[in-house]
């Protein structure tokens, strides 16, 4: 690979890159020429198989420790990533977690730990980096979703979580630019650690496939592939954009048609 790839010389930290979406995210990149940083809270393992596949990329790769709803440690690991690999060009909020399920029976606890990893982290993020974008600025991309979107009662602090990152995404492109762009993907069903319960179950799994125009259920590759473009140079003049990736899915709700 020479370093006339669309990313070569530049570097990316992907958060919660240890496993599922992240991971396909932080992998794509490399494949397009980037040296990549992950984090994780606790899968050191799935840190240390996806550094051993960048490398096999030919290209450099570091994974942190590193609790996306603790700003100290976000500030801890921009300045890491610094150090290790360089000034960073590409920086994607991937860490999440599903939250609790329902509306009523939801702690004051799991809507903080809710909020604080998918929402007030990816703002974290933001703020710890900034000083540590290269001089000719980057991008920044918020994997958020599409229960970001529509109402989701089943999911409620999730939810919430994610259209916040939506509204994040818009302001913080006007905040940064014009160096620096912001953009969101909006993930449909994807099949992940996150979602096993759905898809490993044949009933939940057939029910949502056919609720997706497109045939099937989504793949981590098919979220990389939207977060590459929206990080490379083709994106140059789009900021501040959700960028729905989840086959049609949707489509039918808006329609009032759902499953
Ligand atoms: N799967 C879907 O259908 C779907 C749809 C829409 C959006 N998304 C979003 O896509 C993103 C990735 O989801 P996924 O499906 O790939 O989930 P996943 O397979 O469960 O992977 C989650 C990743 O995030 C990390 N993580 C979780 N909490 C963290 C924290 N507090 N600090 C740092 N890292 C943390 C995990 O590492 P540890 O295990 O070490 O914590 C792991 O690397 C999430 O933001 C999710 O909301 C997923």
């Amino acid at each position: 690979m020479t370093d006339d790839a669309p990313f070569g010389g530049q570097v990316a930290l992907v958060t919660g890159g240890s496993r599922g979406i992240g991971r396909a995210i932080a992998i794509a990149l490399a494949g397009e020429g980037a040296d990549v940083a992950v984090s994780y809270r606790k899968d050191a393992k799935g840190g240390r198989e996806v550094v051993a596949a960048i490398e096999r990329l030919g290209r450099r790769a570091v994974a942190l420790a590193s609790d996306a709803g603790q700003p100290d440690e976000t500030e801890d690991l921009v300045q890491k990533v610094r150090t290790q690999l360089g000034a960073i060009d590409v920086l994607v909020a991937n860490a999440g977690v599903p939250g609790p399920r329902g509306w009523e029976a939801v702690s004051l606890a799991a809507w903080r730990e809710t909020l604080e990893t998918n929402l007030v982290g990816a703002y974290s993020l933001v703020k710890s980096a900034r000083p540590h974008f290269a001089s000719r600025g980057g991008a920044v991309t918020f994997v958020a979703s599409i229960s970001g979107l529509v109402a989701s009662p089943e999911l409620l602090p999730y939810s919430v979580a994610k259209a916040g990152m939506l509204s994040l995404t818009r302001s913080l492109a006007l905040a940064l630019a014009p160096k620096i762009r912001v953009n969101a993907v909006a993930a449909g069903w994807v099949r992940t650690a996150m979602t096993a319960p759905l898809h490993e179950a044949a009933g939940p799994r057939e029910t949502l496939r056919k609720g997706i125009p497109r045939g099937r259920w989504g793949e981590p590759d098919d979220v990389a592939a939207a977060v590459v473009f929206l990080s490379s140079d083709l994106a140059r003049f789009i900021t501040g954009e959700t960028l729905v990736v989840d086959g049609g899915g949707s489509l039918r709700w808006t329609a009032g048609v759902e499953g």
